[in-house]
């Protein structure tokens, strides 16, 4: 099986170009189904989640061709509306599908999506919303049959957790809709605001994005667009945290700073200087990382759940204790085992972990758990003392562009076999 083998404790330096967003791109080609021409989505990155993506499209009838980080999608011979259960079980958030599905088709049959590594992944949140739009959802046999008798309404929706993909959904099923949908206790994450603009172009009428509360209301027909995919803020953040990590100096171009703001200050309290630069985040780490009080993760604009793997690398090598608070998902520490045989030093307790920071890792063989789960295992490779290797790399290339290649090119020692 494929690993990577790297040589660490040895510092980056460098520039490196962030690719497109994987969390925008996933729910904007789920958009362009809604849409009446072709779309282009220019910057997406080339992940394993972006090509399953494009398979869904291709398998619901759509033209779907992507060359150089551009993907062109052209819904107009769409004539399915399943997704057969091994592409749901291939990518998690497949059901970011469901109300595009339904609004275009009428009819939509999805297999429930499986739990992840990151424990049960409810999807209450979507059927209730999709409901409340007129949608009949039968579940059964672990399959979501749904189909719109009377069309889909615009509808009030308060959600009881300001889900990211609740709020894609809603947002996909409400453009098209009969009325006017609100959103209370939306999403406020970039992604979001990224769907509404892509949406707008395509001529709905979406109001809010950004904010806890969203109004669409529904338009007869939207029209194809032309679109750039956002930096993939997640990414950033754990290229940040590899310089953090190794004591280097880096800069990460293509980003929007402003999508950053709730990781900068950790960075800042470890010890790190940031310079912000228009796209440019110039990041220079000092020889010994300080101890991060309290990270606690929350809904965007707070601190990033998908950082907090990242982070915690970092964390593991920094003096003193930092203390992590994981409030989004349930099981979201996977990657801590896999820390511990790297040398770190962590306690876990219910949505706690405890980090006390060590002098040096020490490099062994570990497994990648999940997507940001393994990137804390590279940020810890490249720390450690020694040679590591780690597998599992299914779970890396769903959400990082050539990791390795990237790496090496900043002066890692870093080969994928
Ligand atoms: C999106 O997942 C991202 N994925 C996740 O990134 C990210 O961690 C998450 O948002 C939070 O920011 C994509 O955008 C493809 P949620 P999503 O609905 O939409 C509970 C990565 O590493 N919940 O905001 O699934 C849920 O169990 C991935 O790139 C319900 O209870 O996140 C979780 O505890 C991992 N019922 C919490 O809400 C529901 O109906 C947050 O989920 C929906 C969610």
């Amino acid at each position: 099986m494929p690993k990577l083998v790297i040589n660490g404790a040895k510092k980056l330096r460098g520039e490196i170009r962030i690719h497109g967003a994987k969390n925008s791109t996933l729910p904007l080609m789920a958009a362009s189904l809604v849409c009446g021409g072709e779309c282009v989505l220019h910057n997406c990155p080339s992940l394993s989640d972006v090509d399953t993506s494009i398979r869904i499209l291709r398998y619901l009838g759509c033209s779907v061709t992507s060359s150089e980080g551009s993907v062109a999608i052209d819904p107009a011979s769409a004539d399915h509306f399943d997704i057969p259960d091994h592409l749901m079980r291939e990518m998690r958030s497949s059901i970011i599908f469901l109300g595009a599905i339904v609004s275009r088709m009428g009819r939509a049959v999805l297999s429930f999506p499986g739990g992840c590594e990151l424990g049960p992944r409810p999807i209450d949140l979507h059927l209730s919303a999709l409901r409340k739009m007129g949608v009949v959802i039968d579940e059964d046999h672990g399959c979501l049959n749904c189909s719109v008798p009377n069309g889909l309404k615009g509808a009030v929706i308060s959600l009881s957790f300001p889900s990211v993909g609740a709020t894609e959904n809603i947002l996909i099923a409400a453009v098209l809709a009969k009325g006017t949908t609100v959103v209370n206790n939306a999403a406020r994450e970039p992604e979001i605001c990224d769907l509404a603009d892509f949406l707008n172009s395509c001529g709905a009428k979406i109001r809010g994005a950004g904010e806890s509360t969203i109004v669409v209301e529904g338009v007869k027909s939207l029209t194809g667009c032309e679109h750039d995919v956002i930096p993939d803020r997640i990414a950033a953040a754990t290229y940040l945290a590899a310089a953090a990590a190794t004591g280097s100096v880096l800069t990460v171009k293509n980003v929007v700073p402003r999508h950053l703001e709730p990781i900068i200050p950790v960075l800042e309290e470890s010890g790190c200087r940031l310079e912000m630069d228009g796209d440019r985040i110039r990041i220079s780490a000092p020889p010994r990382l300080k101890r991060i009080k309290n990270v606690r993760t929350m809904p965007y604009p707070g601190f990033p759940t998908d950082a907090q793997a990242p982070v915690m690398a970092m964390a593991s090598v920094a003096e003193g204790t930092s203390v992590f608070v994981e409030n989004i998902f349930e099981s979201r520490y996977k990657h801590v085992g896999e820390l511990l045989r790297l040398g770190a030093n962590i306690k876990v307790e219910g949505r706690v972990a405890i980090v006390e920071g060590v002098d040096h890792l020490s490099g062994a063989a570990v497994e990648a758990t999940d997507l940001r789960g393994g990137a804390a295992l590279v940020i810890a490779g490249l720390a450690a003392q020694g040679r590591t290797q780690i597998t599992g790399l299914h779970h890396l290339d769903r959400g990082y562009e050539k990791i390795e290649s990237n790496l090496a090119r900043l002066g890692a020692d870093i080969v994928r076999i």
